[in-house]
């Protein structure tokens, strides 16, 4: 048990202290980045959103064509026994599936009868605090140096790694990633933007992850007669947004008030949270507090 890591984690079919959950230094997921994640919230106790994770955690296992190790009823046994075991009411649970260790270091896949590497553990859900949410904050663009199926939530994190860095290096939170004068999404995060009213947001596409809190916000803006424009999202539209949002189960909605040194928005709000963005917060924490809390 570590401050950050509940005990017991999962580890291939066994419940034990994370001291003692060992994998071979042959493991693809070390050697190669192969493999595929997911990260679950929890709100007292109740998984958010659990089958529409494991679904996506199922299109990645079928985009690096790895079998999944578990049924979605297996996974779900494993996540409670996690969070009953963890001491926090709001966690996050990290899922991981790794194409295992085989006896050499072979690039293609190795024979069947190697079987892959899961892992699973709960996290206390860090949450942003009510002053960094009242103030937002900073964020850079940079070039998506990705790859081309960036709708696979896979491990091989490094071009996201380096992104992060560098915002983090210039006391930014997050970096958004730029492709074709496109702005795709942040290194950890999806990002919306509200232009004259209208929320926008990229689409779907495999230059993207299909974030599950993504749903939400175009469910709830839905429910709530928020008119929404889905559409790619050009570089000059972002610079001339009135609002920027980040997003993900970890951040929820966190407003981007000032984007490469520049205030966001205009007027006498620029480079303040916008009135939409707290909207969507309140629906969020609504829809989290009738439909989860209280299941
Ligand atoms: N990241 N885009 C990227 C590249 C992400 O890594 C994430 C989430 C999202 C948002 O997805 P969701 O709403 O399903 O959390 C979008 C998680 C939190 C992580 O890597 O830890």
């Amino acid at each position: 048990m570590t401050p950050y890591v509940a005990d017991p984690v999962y580890l291939n079919g066994q419940f034990l202290p994370l001291a003692d959950a060992g994998i071979s230094p042959l493991d693809r997921g070390f050697l190669y980045g192969d493999g595929v994640y997911e990260l679950i919230p929890v709100y007292s106790r109740r998984t958010f959103r659990i089958d529409e994770h494991l679904k996506r955690l199922q299109a990645s296992l079928d985009g690096i064509r790895l079998n999944n190790p578990l049924t979605a009823d297996a996974w779900k046994s494993v996540v409670l026994q996690l969070i009953d075991a963890a001491p926090w009411d709001d966690q996050s649970i990290y899922l991981q599936v790794t194409r295992g260790a085989d006896n050499k270091r072979d690039h293609a896949f190795p024979p069947a009868t190697v079987p892959p590497t899961a892992f699973a553990f709960a996290s206390p859900l860090v949450t942003t605090s009510a002053e960094v949410r009242a103030q937002g904050v900073s964020a850079i663009t940079v070039p998506d140096l990705r790859w081309s199926r960036c709708d696979l939530k896979v491990i091989s994190l490094l071009a996201n790694v380096l992104a992060r860095q560098q915002a983090v290096e210039q006391g930014c939170a997050e970096a958004l990633l730029i492709r074709d004068g496109l702005m795709k999404e942040g290194a950890a995060s999806n990002i919306f933007i509200v232009r004259d009213g209208v929320l926008c947001a990229p689409p779907k596409t495999e230059l993207m992850l299909p974030g599950i809190t993504y749903d939400v916000i175009l469910e709830l803006a839905g429910q709530h007669g928020q008119p929404v424009r889905v559409a790619e999202i050009e570089e000059t539209e972002l610079r001339a947004a009135d609002e920027v949002w980040m997003t993900s189960s970890t951040k929820e909605i966190l407003a981007i008030t000032r984007l490469d040194g520049e205030p966001v928005g205009k007027g006498p709000n620029a480079g303040r949270p916008g009135p939409l963005s707290e909207q969507m917060w309140q629906w969020y924490q609504d829809f989290k507090n009738n439909v989860m809390r209280k299941g």
